[in-house]
């Protein structure tokens, strides 16, 4: 008994270093897989029926759980990304508007202004110069989602941001053993004070976002920070100001680091993959040549796209989902006792060897017709699925989308010699060391 708990506790020591690492090579075979933690169970459901249940067709049954909750609810309060039931859902319907499809035309320059204002500094730099492109690529995804949705240009406290998300990450964004373990949330966490004071910076910055907000003029169009100020209960009541600074919290984090590691990972996939950045280049040169990318081209993209596909499904940014059944329920077979963990391991899932042919290897093909068709739906959830499903999929799609063909349009990124950079599982899934590539100019 006391040797199993022993295994179980070096187990998850070894998953808070780094998720992705630990799991078992069995794993990428299985179906669904139990742990047992020392207070309650742990699903691991992993096949594309199973993920349908828990997310889609018997939803209502499941919450967000702890495991998430904790690692976030510092950062994100009762923000959208953690809440659940009557709360969620009005909240979520106050905000779905701002990503609304009808508003991407006019988001698009937006980004592509940001883009290209980040190329520049790049042009500005010696030829051969190594960036660690995590930095950028968050600096003008987190500058992205401030105009975007606040209205609010960020400019230097940019970086203020990227190091408290940097140092709260480092402290609050690993797996949190004490929920697996079960001891009660009011004992304090490891890294708790870094934390906090990461929690701090960022609230400053989102202060100074709400006065800019309630100076904004009446007439521009509303911002997501807009339908948050003008935002009125049933009773007229307006949102409550520590809700309103959650649901900021969440835009901000959901939305740009996300989108920022897509780009990191898909420069390097094509870094070790010169036969597709060739076809990259092929394609953004015969649509784009000389001239800069717009929405109506991104439909033209279609290789592109494939690559940014693929590189979700090799490195899912959100690589694991976590949530509570609420009363007992059987999935794939397999009773599951109210109370129990589930998680669902885009990870695994993406890599499964029963759901995808050479799993491992980098096919953009796979997402073009006609291979297209043969994918499981359930088996490839980078945005998940059901109603908890990426508010801003379609937002992030077309960001990535046009940063990847700016930055492919004007320079080769090689991962300097010597240099071994390998996915990270924390909170997101970072690169380790923070994507180091030298930057080749194309023109
Ligand atoms: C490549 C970029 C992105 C990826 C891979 C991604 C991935 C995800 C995933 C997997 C979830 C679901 C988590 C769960 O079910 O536990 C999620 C939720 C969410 N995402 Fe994204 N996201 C991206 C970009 C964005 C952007 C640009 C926004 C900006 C608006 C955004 C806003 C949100 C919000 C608000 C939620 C919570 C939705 C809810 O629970 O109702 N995301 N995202």
């Amino acid at each position: 008994m006391l040797a199993s708990l022993f295994d179980d506790i070096k187990y998850l020591l070894r998953a808070r270093n780094n998720v992705v690492a630990m799991w078992p090579k069995s794993y990428y075979r299985k179906e669904l897989i139990t742990v047992r933690l020392p207070t309650r169970l742990m699903f691991i459901v992993n096949n594309p029926a199973g993920v349908q249940h828990v997310m889609v067709s018997n939803e209502q049954n499941y919450r967000k759980s702890p495991l998430n909750s904790q690692t976030l609810k510092p950062l994100l309060g009762n923000g959208l990304f953690v809440s659940n039931g009557e709360l969620w859902a009005r909240q979520r319907k106050v905000t779905a508007p701002s990503t609304h499809g009808s508003r991407l035309p006019e988001y698009a320059k937006t980004i592509i202004a940001c883009g290209q204002g980040m190329i520049a500094d790049w042009r500005a730099l010696p030829p051969g110069h190594v960036v660690e492109v995590t930095e950028p690529f968050t600096l003008v995804t987190a500058e992205i989602i401030s105009q975007l949705m606040f209205g609010f240009p960020l400019q230097e406290r940019g970086q203020v941001l990227y190091h408290a998300f940097k140092e709260y990450s480092a402290s609050h964004g690993r797996v949190h053993l004490f929920e697996f373990l079960g001891l009660p949330s009011w004992l304090p966490r490891p890294g708790g004070w870094r934390g906090r004071r990461a929690v701090r910076r960022f609230d400053r910055v989102l202060l100074d976002i709400l006065k800019a907000g309630q100076a904004r003029d009446p007439q521009s169009p509303p911002t997501l920070l807009d339908m948050l100020i003008n935002y009125r209960d049933p009773q007229g009541q307006p949102m409550a100001p520590d809700l309103m600074r959650d649901e900021m919290a969440s835009i901000f984090l959901a939305g740009h680091e996300t989108t920022a590691l897509t780009l990191g990972w898909a420069f390097f996939l094509l870094s070790q993959h010169p036969e597709v950045e060739q076809r990259v280049h092929e394609e953004i040169d015969r649509v784009l040549g000389d001239r800069a990318v717009g929405f109506e081209d991104v439909p033209q993209l279609t290789y592109a796209r494939a690559v940014i596909d693929e590189t979700l499904r090799l490195y899912p940014p959100v690589h694991i989902f976590s949530r509570e059944a609420i009363g007992d329920d059987v999935i794939s077979g397999q009773r599951v006792p109210a109370g129990s963990y589930i998680t669902i391991a885009s990870w695994l899932l993406h890599r499964h060897e029963k759901y995808w042919e050479e799993p491992k290897a980098f096919r953009p093909e796979r997402f073009l017709p006609p291979q297209a068709q043969k994918l499981q739906h359930f088996a490839y959830i980078p945005f998940g699925t059901g109603s908890r499903v990426c508010m801003g999929k379609h937002l992030g799609l077309l960001e990535v989308t046009l940063l990847f063909a700016l930055v492919a349009q004007s320079f080769r990124l090689r991962v300097p010699e010597g240099v071994v950079i390998e996915p990270l599982g924390r909170m997101t899934l970072r690169p380790s060391p923070a994507m180091p590539l030298r930057l080749e100019r194309r023109r």
